[in-house]
């Protein structure tokens, strides 16, 4: 995949199915269907309202009920998209009944009028087709596409700080996702085309190194904020390749290429939420997850960046191997476990409203899964 984009599907779907194989080993369990995280700058929002008239529970029941929450939020999502374009989220903001505003939750309460305020983050369809089909390759089928950013925000955010307000980086290799949360839920989205890759690759051509040596240098000897490095200054040892003679970086050296990266990645993070912090407050600060919030001394540089509090987030425990998984970089992940699994529960029908499966890939594989069995 590149920039969140799966560039060639036979290499991602070998990917996934080492992914899915090794899950089964570990968990003793057959997997055959899975919840897909989408991100990426092919992902856009816009905020949207709806309105209708209350019907009410009945005739002499004039509460708002479910259907009136339900056809409000329907009228919100009628909005021209692209041909090439396909809702992903719709995540309600707030209500107005009448002429109240701000409502959160507007169920049972009386009015004539129900307005909604949504924000709907769309995806490119090529760019899900793609990620859907790789996936139904590896045999298994989607049960749905989270964004990307929600499902690590569901993982590392507390309650507290999305009622504060808190902005999400969720730094991974290609792509960095922005979510910013106000009063609760999250009404801001970005996708960013550049990530933690970006280091390594800027470490391999300053320094002459492969790609393979300088994501080895990042991530043992990479850190971010030079003043962790005073008490600390030693020299990287790089083993020569092909004949070469091994090479010797100090640290400091290593923290000035990645420094300036990371800041440019921070600089398209500020120009995404400045558009609202005037009207909204980020009273939780910062959080940055995925893999490259692993990076030393990350918290502090986005601290001195944004001029907030700032803290990487892992994922809280959920039981089970919890040692392993408490990392950033599990963060999606993990998110996707809780929400796929809170969607499955509000819907038992989820799997007919979003089975986006191609039933001819799944069947080819598990007759020739049979066919190994059987004769091999
Ligand atoms: N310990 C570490 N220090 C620095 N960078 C790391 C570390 N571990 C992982 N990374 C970086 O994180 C990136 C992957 O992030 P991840 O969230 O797993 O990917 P994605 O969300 O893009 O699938 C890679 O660029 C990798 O080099
Ligand atoms: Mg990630």
């Amino acid at each position: 995949m590149r920039k969140g984009v799966v560039v060639n599907i036979e290499a991602t779907l070998k990917s996934v199915a080492a992914a899915v194989e090794a899950a089964e080993l570990m968990s003793g369990r057959a997997v055959d269907g899975c919840w897909a995280s989408i991100g990426g700058n092919n992902i856009e929002g816009l905020i949207s309202r709806g309105v209708v008239a209350v019907n009410g529970k009945s005739r002499e029941n004039r509460e708002i009920s479910q259907k009136d929450v339900e056809r409000v939020l329907e009228a919100a999502r009628a909005v021209d998209f692209s041909m090439d374009r396909q809702i992903l989220e719709v995540i309600p903001l707030a209500y107005k009944v009448d002429n109240q505003s701000g409502i959160r939750n507007p169920l049972d309460m009386i009015g004539v009028r129900l307005e909604s305020e949504v924000h709907i983050i769309t995806c490119s369809m090529t760019s899900a087709q793609n990620l859907v089909t790789c996936v139904n390759r590896a045999g298994l089928h989607v049960n749905g596409l989270i964004l990307q950013s929600l499902a690590a925000g569901r993982a590392v955010l507390t309650e507290e700080e999305k009622e504060l307000g808190v902005v999400l980086i969720d730094l991974g290799g290609g792509t960095t996702g922005v979510l910013g949360y106000s009063q609760g839920t999250p009404f801001l989205q970005a996708g960013i085309p550049a990530g933690s890759s970006q280091v390594t690759s800027d470490i391999s051509i300053v320094k002459g190194v492969s790609l393979e040596a300088a994501e080895k240098i990042k991530v043992t000897a990479g850190c971010c904020w030079p003043p962790l490095l005073q008490d600390n200054p030693e020299d990287i040892l790089v083993p020569g390749s092909g004949g070469r003679a091994p090479l010797t970086i100090p640290r400091i050296q290593v923290a000035q290429i990645i420094q300036p990266r990371i800041v440019e990645i921070f600089d398209m993070v500020r120009e995404k939420i400045a558009p609202h912090t005037e009207k909204r407050v980020f009273g939780g600060g910062v959080v940055i997850t995925g893999g490259g919030a692993n990076l030393l001394g990350i918290a502090d540089l986005a601290a001195e960046f944004f001029k907030m509090p700032v803290r990487v987030g892992s994922p809280l425990s959920t039981g089970g191997l919890a040692a392993d998984y408490c990392n950033p970089s599990f963060a999606t992940a993990v998110g996707l476990v809780l929400e796929g699994g809170a969607r499955e529960n509000e819907s038992g029908d989820h799997k007919k409203k979003a089975d986006i499966r191609l039933p001819e890939f799944n069947f080819i594989r598990r007759f020739f899964d049979w066919i190994k069995r059987e004769f091999f």
